[in-house]
């Protein structure tokens, strides 16, 4: 089997998606005529060519813009609809989905609107496609820890339809210090919890998310191999970090693909996953993100195969699960 078969025949679990960040152009076009909504672009071509970035801040101004189109409970099931479908192409069998509630609701949309939308796409995943998921709230960090805590008693009632919290928007200037009340009332509530972390901002965010936030995995956290005492740490730990080659490369977090760190982490024996972070907006999922570090980085097919099990260790499923789908791999 080539490699890029090997990739495509892998089972693998998705852990760093946000669902606003799966928002292809077309879809946006369509639901925008039907919600009677302008968007400041005539055609697709128009939209992708707004795809330019060349830092965190001037992606998240343009995924902020795309998701005002959303309104009702049918654009978000539309748009995780979507979304599994691609998952079903690249033979991921499970997936941990991020959403932005302050995105919507700062709009005027209920929580339960978006909510029901996306649970509706997860629940027809399971059954249509065969493949499960998890839905995982985020924070808006560049805004209140007030805010946040809202956030997190509008969610209670939903307590079990999401497995997670988390956080993401703007790293730099919001360190994960400014939300530890808010993670702790969460953790005590019952949920795993995840940060963005080390993406743009220092390897001192890292610490603060496993210190303060007392998270169950990183996102992102390349920046963590500037410090070699954190290295240690994460290995020892096992710290999942939830990597997104694509992502990094289109925010100018790496110069090319061949400097990617993910193989080096892999190698040194930091738990790292492959993951699509904003598809629409970074030029592929997750196989894209596999095939474009197996031509950039000549990973052998045991380290394919490594990469594709942390992906499920590090999930939230249960141990039989894990080791079912681990099982697959090792037969491949
Ligand atoms: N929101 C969507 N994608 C993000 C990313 N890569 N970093 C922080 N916040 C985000
Ligand atoms: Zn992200």
């Amino acid at each position: 089997m080539s490699h890029t078969e090997l990739i495509r025949a892998l089972p693998k679990a998705e852990l760093h998606v946000h669902i606003e960040g799966t928002f292809e152009p077309e879809l946006m076009f369509e639901i925008a005529q039907r919600n009677q909504i302008d968007i400041p672009y005539k055609s697709v071509e128009e939209v992708r060519q707004a795809y330019n970035f060349h830092n965190l801040q001037s992606f998240l101004d343009i995924y902020y813009a795309g998701a005002n189109v959303l309104i009702h409970e049918e654009d978000f099931y539309d748009l995780a609809w979507a979304y599994f479908k691609k998952c079903a192409e690249d033979h991921v069998v499970h997936t941990e989905i991020f959403f932005d509630p302050q995105t919507h609701t700062d709009r005027g949309i209920a929580f339960e609107t978006v909510l029901n939308g996306l649970q509706r796409a997860c629940n027809d995943a399971k059954t249509k496609l065969g493949i499960s998921s998890y839905l995982i709230m985020c924070f808006l960090r560049h805004l209140s820890e007030e805010a946040a805590l809202k956030t997190l008693e509008q969610a209670l009632p939903y307590k079990n339809q999401i497995i997670a919290v988390g956080l993401d928007s703007s790293e730099v200037g919001h360190p994960p210090a400014k939300f530890t009340r808010v993670f702790a009332k969460a953790r005590e509530a019952g949920f795993l919890v995840v940060a963005h972390a080390g993406e743009e901002g220092p390897p001192e965010y890292v610490w603060e998310a496993l210190d303060l936030l007392k998270v169950n995995r990183i996102d992102h956290g390349v920046r963590s191999e500037e410090d070699p005492v954190l290295m240690q740490r994460l290995i020892q730990e096992k710290m999942p970090l939830t990597v997104c080659p694509l992502s990094n490369l289109k925010l100018c977090v790496v110069d090319d693909m061949q400097q990617h760190n993910i193989h080096r982490l892999l190698q040194q024996g930091v738990k790292v996953t492959v993951n699509s972070d904003d598809p629409s907006y970074f030029g592929g999922y997750m196989n894209d993100n596999f095939f474009a570090i197996q031509k950039a980085l000549n990973l052998s097919e045991a380290e394919l195969k490594q990469l594709a099990i942390n992906s499920f260790e590090a999930a939230f499923i249960d141990n039989t699960e894990k080791q079912s789908w681990i099982k697959k791999i090792q037969a491949l």
